[in-house]
């Protein structure tokens, strides 16, 4: 027997683990792997794929991205249209199956965030055996409770406002640290309160820039002269803006970014302190994943293996209540997790401090 895996869209610590966790379960099965490179293209003729077998995994857990390559660029990015139905040309599709009946593959797994997802899904209902392993850092598919690659995600955040702390305060400064989440905050809530941001902005909690101006002033008459804030790239302007470097056309996903040089003129104007941005970028999706990430990512990858010998095809991994189950694709897509902004976290965040951006301070 013959499986192939993917990964599809952008990279995120863990990959390796899961590719790891496969190719694990599949040996002990006396099964064979074939890992397509660069996402789904790699399923174009003539396929562009590698053998792996342990003696070409053993090792790679620790390194962040993604020995096989990814992409969330090519034939397969679908264009969403109406219901949010992914439309890949059928002619590509047909190529792709073409090339696994050629290499005798038997089922694939698809390892990718909801758009990629949605395209396994597609190629599922089109006849291919897929089953779906959710990877998304922002940690935002709501089937899944966690995904591999956030726990990465929010060590480097507590790292760069680590950092941040120190010339922020000898300086007397304010600080913007803008970083990765595109609907949802999660990144920003668990970096930012772990790493001691006074001021967190989110897409799901519009904020008041007067109400973050208040809180840094508060501070700086409570003798706290540095304030620090995090905000998610998602998050938008008070006149609902969405800030983004590329507009793709519908064409997959829009690149964001800009709302922290956003906020910090903005605070600079209101409160004449002096403050600066920075950007954590893809420094926060690069690395050695953390042990956590790595242990969920050969879960999720053994799991997967699991799923193909059950014969439970059309499947997501997913991670609930410390187990690794399955749930269907189908009920997995589109579907996102965000922060409720009524919730504990939300709460433990005010009441250590944090000013979310959407009341006056002490409200
Ligand atoms: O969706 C995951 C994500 O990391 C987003 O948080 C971010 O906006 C985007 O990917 C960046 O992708 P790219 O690799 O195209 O820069």
């Amino acid at each position: 027997m013959r499986i192939g895996i993917l990964n599809s869209g952008g990279d995120c610590p863990g990959l390796n683990a899961v590719i790891h966790g496969v190719v694990g379960a599949a040996h002990t099965l006396g099964w064979e792997v074939v890992g397509f490179r660069d996402g789904f293209e790699g399923l174009l003729p003539p396929g562009d794929y590698m053998m792996l077998d342990p003696s070409k995994t053993v090792g790679i857990m620790k390194l962040g991205g993604t020995i096989l390559g990814t992409t969330n660029k090519g034939h397969f990015v679908a264009k969403v249209g109406e219901g949010n139905v992914a439309e890949v040309p059928a002619e590509i599709v047909e190529k792709a199956r073409k090339i696994l009946d050629q290499l005798e593959i038997r089922a694939l797994i698809v390892v990718g965030g909801d758009g990629s997802l949605t395209t396994g899904l597609q190629l599922y209902k089109m006849g291919i055996p897929v089953i779906g392993v959710p990877k998304t850092i922002d940690n935002d598919i709501q089937a899944t409770a966690m995904t591999f690659g956030f726990d990465s995600a929010c060590h480097s955040v507590v790292d760069a406002l680590d950092r941040l702390h120190t010339t922020a305060e000898s300086h007397k400064r304010v600080i913007v640290l803008e970083v990765m989440g595109r609907h949802a905050g999660w990144i920003a809530l668990y970096g930012g309160i772990s790493g001691g941001a006074d001021v967190i902005l989110l897409p799901e909690i519009p904020f008041h820039m007067e109400h973050v101006a208040d809180a840094i002033r508060k501070r700086d008459a409570r003798g706290l002269h540095s304030t620090l804030v995090v905000v998610a790239e998602g998050a938008r302007m008070e006149s609902g803006e969405l800030l983004k470097k590329e507009d793709v056309g519908g064409k997959g996903e829009d690149r964001l970014g800009g709302i922290g040089e956003h906020v910090a003129k903005r605070i600079q104007e209101l409160t004449g302190k002096e403050t600066r941005a920075c950007t954590l970028g893809h420094l926060q999706r690069g690395g050695a994943p953390t042990a956590l990430d790595r242990i969920l990512g050969v879960r999720f990858g053994a799991k997967a293996v699991h799923l193909i010998e059950e014969g439970k095809f059309g499947r997501m991994v997913s991670y609930q209540h410390y187990n690794v189950g399955d749930v269907s694709i189908e009920e997995a897509v589109n579907q996102l997790r965000l922060v409720d902004p009524g919730s504990e976290i939300i709460r433990a965040g005010r009441s250590i401090g944090v000013c979310f951006g959407d009341r006056a301070v002490g409200a």
